[in-house]
C-alpha cells in the first residue's frame, strides 16, 4: 500500500490529539499538517496544545514542531500538500458543514468527526464492519458537488458504536423494537477529571442531542442507497436514554431488544463470536481481529477493564439473558475516543484507501 500524507482538523482537541497519537505510527498515512482556530495558528503544536495534553501517550515527537494552519484560512494550503484531511472541529453545524464542503471542494477529501454532515443524503455514514458499501455513494456525491477527487466521509456518533455492531450480526433475525440506556464516559465531551471536576462522583441524566443522535443515526447506518442518495431503514424501533458517568473513557450500553423471529440464546452468541466485516476481511491495519467478543463473566464489561481491547477497537459484550419485556437483554461497551471517534474515523480511512478513494 502506498503512503497517504494526511492532515488533522482540530489537531489540538481531544479527538484532534487522538488521531496524532494513533497516526504517529501508521503504516499508511504519515501526517503532514495539523490545523485548528485562528488562535491556534502560527504556534508549534506543543505551544497550541499546551497544558490541553490529555492522552497517556506523549505527544508524538515528530509533530511537536510543526507550526499550526488555521483551518479556515488556510484550506487551499492543506489541500496542496495532503491528499486527505480527519476532521474533528467544535465549530456551529453551519459552520463546519461550510468547511467540510470546502475541504472537498478544494479535492481535499475529509474523513470527518463531526456530526454536521451525517444525515446529508448522499453522505456515507459508516461503521467500516457494518455497512461499508455505503462508501459507494460517494460518486453521487462528487457529482453534485462537482469534484473528482474531493468528497466527505463521516462516522456516527460514539454512544452507538457498541450496540449498532452487537445488533447487526442478528438483525437477520427481524429486530423489532430496541431499548438502550448509554453511560458515557466524560472524554466523549472532551473533558479529564482535571478540567471536569464537578463530575467527580457525579452523574449527569443529559448529554444535549445525544438521545436523537442514538435513536436515529442507526437507521441511516442500516439503511441502503437508492439512486443518488441513502435512505434509512423505518426498522427496528429504538429509543434511548444517554447519560454521563464519572468514568474517563469507554461509553457502556444496556440495551433491551425483540424480535420478529426471537432466536436462542446459543444463536446470538454463535453470530457474535463468527462475525466478521470486510475490515476483517481486507486485514485493514486498525482492524480488531475479532471485532465481537461476549465475556462469560457476570461482572464485565467493565469499562476499565476492557475499553482498551484489541487497541480499543473491538466492541465488549456481555450479561446475554432473556428479558420479561423484552425478548433479550445484555451490556456492551466500546472505546468512545478510539473506536467511537479518531480510531473508527482511521479504520473508515483504511477502509477508503484500501478500496482507492484517495487516488
Ligand atoms: N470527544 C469525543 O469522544 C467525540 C466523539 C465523537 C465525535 N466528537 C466530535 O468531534 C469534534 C471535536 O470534539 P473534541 O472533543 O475533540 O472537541 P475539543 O476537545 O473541544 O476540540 C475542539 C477543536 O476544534 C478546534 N476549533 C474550535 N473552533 C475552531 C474554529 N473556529 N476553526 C477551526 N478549529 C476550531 C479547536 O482548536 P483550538 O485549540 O485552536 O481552539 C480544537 O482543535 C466535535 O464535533 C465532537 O462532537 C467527539
Amino acid at each position: 500500500m502506498k503512503k497517504y500524507n494526511v492532515g488533522i482538523i482540530g489537531a489540538t482537541g481531544m479527538v484532534g490529539q487522538r488521531f496524532a497519537t494513533i497516526l504517529e505510527n501508521h503504516p499508511w498515512f504519515n501526517v503532514v499538517c495539523l490545523a485548528a482556530s485562528p488562535r491556534s495558528a502560527g504556534k508549534t503544536y506543543e505551544e497550541a496544545v499546551g497544558s490541553r495534553w490529555a492522552m497517556v501517550a506523549p505527544m508524538p515527537e515528530s509533530m511537536k514542531s510543526m507550526v499550526m494552519y488555521d483551518a479556515t484560512a488556510d484550506i487551499e494550503k492543506i489541500a496542496k500538500i495532503a491528499d486527505f484531511v480527519f476532521c474533528a472541529v467544535d465549530m456551529k453545524k453551519d459552520e463546519i458543514k461550510a468547511l467540510e464542503e470546502a475541504y472537498a471542494k478544494a479535492e481535499c477529501p475529509v474523513v470527518s468527526n463531526n456530526s454536521a454532515h451525517r444525515h446529508t443524503d448522499d453522505v456515507p455514514m459508516v461503521i467500516p464492519e457494518v455497512n461499508p458499501e455505503h462508501i459507494e455513494i460517494i460518486s453521487a456525491q462528487r457529482k453534485r458537488l462537482g469534484t473528482k477527487k474531493g468528497f466527505i466521509a463521516v462516522k456516527s456518533n460514539c454512544s452507538i458504536q457498541s450496540y449498532v455492531p452487537a445488533l447487526h450480526p442478528l438483525m437477520k433475525y427481524g429486530i423489532s423494537k430496541v431499548l438502550a440506556c448509554t453511560y458515557q464516559a466524560i472524554s466523549g465531551a472532551g473533558k479529564t477529571f482535571e478540567t471536569w471536576p464537578e463530575m467527580i462522583d457525579n452523574l449527569i441524566p443529559f448529554i444535549g442531542g445525544e438521545e436523537e443522535k442514538s435513536e436515529k443515526e442507526p437507521l441511516k447506518v442500516w439503511g441502503h442507497i437508492e439512486g443518488e442518495k441513502i435512505v434509512n431503514t423505518d426498522k427496528p424501533m429504538i429509543t434511548t436514554q444517554c447519560l454521563r458517568v464519572p468514568v474517563s473513557d469507554g461509553h457502556t450500553a444496556a440495551v433491551f431488544v425483540s424480535f420478529d423471529n426471537k432466536p436462542t440464546k446459543e444463536q446470538i452468541l454463535k453470530d457474535w463470536k463468527d462475525f466478521a466485516g470486510v475490515p476483517q476481511e481486507l486485514e485493514l491495519p486498525s482492524a480488531p481481529k475479532q471485532f465481537l467478543n461476549y465475556f462469560e463473566e457476570e461482572n464485565r464489561p467493565q469499562s476499565k477493564l476492557d475499553r482498551m481491547l484489541e487497541g480499543g477497537m473491538a466492541v465488549s459484550i456481555g450479561r446475554l439473558r432473556e428479558d420479561t419485556q423484552y425478548d433479550y437483554k445484555f451490556v456492551c461497551l466500546s472505546h468512545n475516543t478510539l473506536r467511537g471517534a479518531a480510531g473508527g474515523a482511521v479504520l473508515l480511512a483504511e477502509l477508503l484507501a484500501a478500496k482507492g478513494y484517495f487516488d
